[in-house]
């Protein structure tokens, strides 16, 4: 019995029931049918709209690969009386030398002036949203950006771009050990949509003017801040070196804010885990995870360790990476499943030879896979384009492409330091043969293409997020 009355709803529901099925039922079903299979190809075609789109514009991305040389001519000497000559005999010049003599006849090559600056208030024609690395770079206002040894934070609730550094417009001037140095003004933040026209958003953590032992007064030292979002507290984190103006405070700050254009309230500075901490930078992973990585020993060493659930300290976990290798200015990305981040080497303002480094677990092992910099000259790749890396930005919709920022520091001046934005890909095998999975090298390579001029595929824009 029980049988039977299965069976008989198996068919009802199956169609087959013969006399059961009514005309007005099935013409309402061959409807919906028809309304679905609508749906389902106009869904499909947007897809493949999309999916075109995409590989339309990776594909132009992938034509920043193109190596562009330069033949950057170092000028003869400059005359010198027999006298002179012979007291002292000329050194030969490189153009590291030139590149750090403020004085050099080729100053321009690497500091171009006012007039050449990237300049939203101005229709420039065909170079506009253009990036021009090492040219000056003037906000919505027209006034240059301050924004040095900075990232870049998509904030999720105002859809919008902040970029966040060091706002460096004071002097500069040579502190007792002979370092070249700025009061702290504060951290600068700037907004886009674009991330090519900026708007400048004040300073959000402003420096303390009266109180000498705060961690912010003007006379200590303020550097590479970032600013991630934790979704749990609704708050935006930033994190920075703080020091003194000798660098031997080394530690990190933090300062939280309810809005992405601040204020920021300056909580407190620790040394993490016990331990100096200079140049750092933190990273927030797909999975809500934050880290903290940290130059520290001497610089000899980075450690890294995962911030506490509302990114406010670090957790006791710390694991030392890359020991031993002398490495700062970290910038930590990550591609599919693998980590990657771009070092630079410790030559204080001077540029410096970047390198990359791979990982499968963010805590480590940490490998390093080569320098990534491409085109240029050889001495553009040996200092990372006369420049200093601090943050990779990924770009949303089109996976292995990223931004790299660098700074080109002017120590003479550092207010006019230069901001080095590259085209970074992922891809193909790595320069130095690392480890082998089943006969593959474990790693894909990451490059930085050098340009004089590149800009974002067009159409990037429509399609982010
Ligand atoms: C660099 C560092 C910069 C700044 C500079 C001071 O090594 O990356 O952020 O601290 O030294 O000389």
């Amino acid at each position: 019995m029980r049988m039977r009355n299965k069976q008989r709803k198996t068919t009802i529901l199956g169609w087959n029931a013969g006399s059961r099925c009514s005309m007005p039922a099935m013409v309402w079903s061959l409807v919906g049918f028809l309304l679905l299979l609508h749906f389902y190809s106009t869904l499909h075609k947007t897809d493949k709209a999309e999916e075109t789109r995409l590989q339309m514009s990776h594909h132009s991305f992938q034509e920043l690969q193109v190596v562009e040389e330069e033949n950057i001519q170092i000028p003869p000497p400059r005359r010198r009386s027999p006298r002179a000559a012979k007291r002292r005999p000329r050194k030969k010049t490189t153009l590291i030398d030139e590149f750090l003599d403020e004085n050099s006849q080729i100053r321009h090559v690497f500091f171009p002036d006012h007039r050449s600056a990237i300049d939203p208030t101005k229709d420039t024609g065909n170079d506009s949203f253009y990036y021009f690395p090492g040219r000056m770079w003037l906000d919505t206002e027209g006034i240059p950006i301050q924004a040095h040894g900075g990232g870049i934070m998509f904030d999720p609730l105002s859809r919008m771009y902040y970029w966040y550094g060091e706002y460096q417009d004071v002097p500069t001037f040579i502190a007792p050990k002979g370092l070249a140095r700025v009061d702290i003004i504060g951290v600068g933040c700037y907004s886009s949509k674009d991330l090519q026209t900026w708007k400048n958003e004040g300073i959000v953590l402003a420096a303390e003017e009266a109180n000498e032992t705060h961690d912010l007064h003007k006379s200590n030292v303020l550097e590479r801040p970032k600013v991630i979002y934790n979704e749990k507290t609704g708050k935006y984190v930033m994190w920075m070196h703080i020091d003194d103006a000798n660098y031997t405070k080394a530690a990190v700050g933090v300062a939280i804010s309810d809005y992405p254009t601040g204020p920021f309230d300056y909580i407190y500075s620790k040394q993490p885990h016990g331990f100096e901490s200079r140049d750092m930078t933190i990273f927030k992973d797909d999975d809500g995870m934050a880290y903290l990585v940290y130059s520290s020993e001497d610089n000899s060493e980075l450690h890294i360790a995962p911030l506490t659930e509302d990114y406010l300290d670090v957790t006791p976990v710390m694991k030392r990476i890359l020991v031993g290798q002398h490495r700062e200015a970290p910038a930590l990305f990550k591609h599919g499943e693998t980590y990657y981040m771009i070092t630079s080497g410790c030559t204080g303002w001077a540029p410096n030879e970047a390198l990359a480094h791979a990982a499968e677990s963010i805590m480590g092992p940490w490998e390093t896979v080569g320098n990534p910099c491409i085109g240029g000259s050889k001495m553009f790749k040996l200092t990372t384009f006369f420049a200093q890396g601090t943050f990779v930005l990924p770009l949303a919709g089109l996976p292995g492409s990223f931004i790299f920022m660098a700074d080109r520091w002017n120590p003479a001046d550092l207010r006019d330091s230069r901001y080095v934005w590259l085209p970074l890909i992922v891809g193909g095998p790595a320069d130095w043969p690392l480890e082998y999975n089943f006969g593959f090298p474990s790693w894909s390579r990451v490059s930085i293409y050098w340009h004089r001029k590149w800009r974002l595929p067009s159409g990037w824009s429509d399609m982010k997020r």
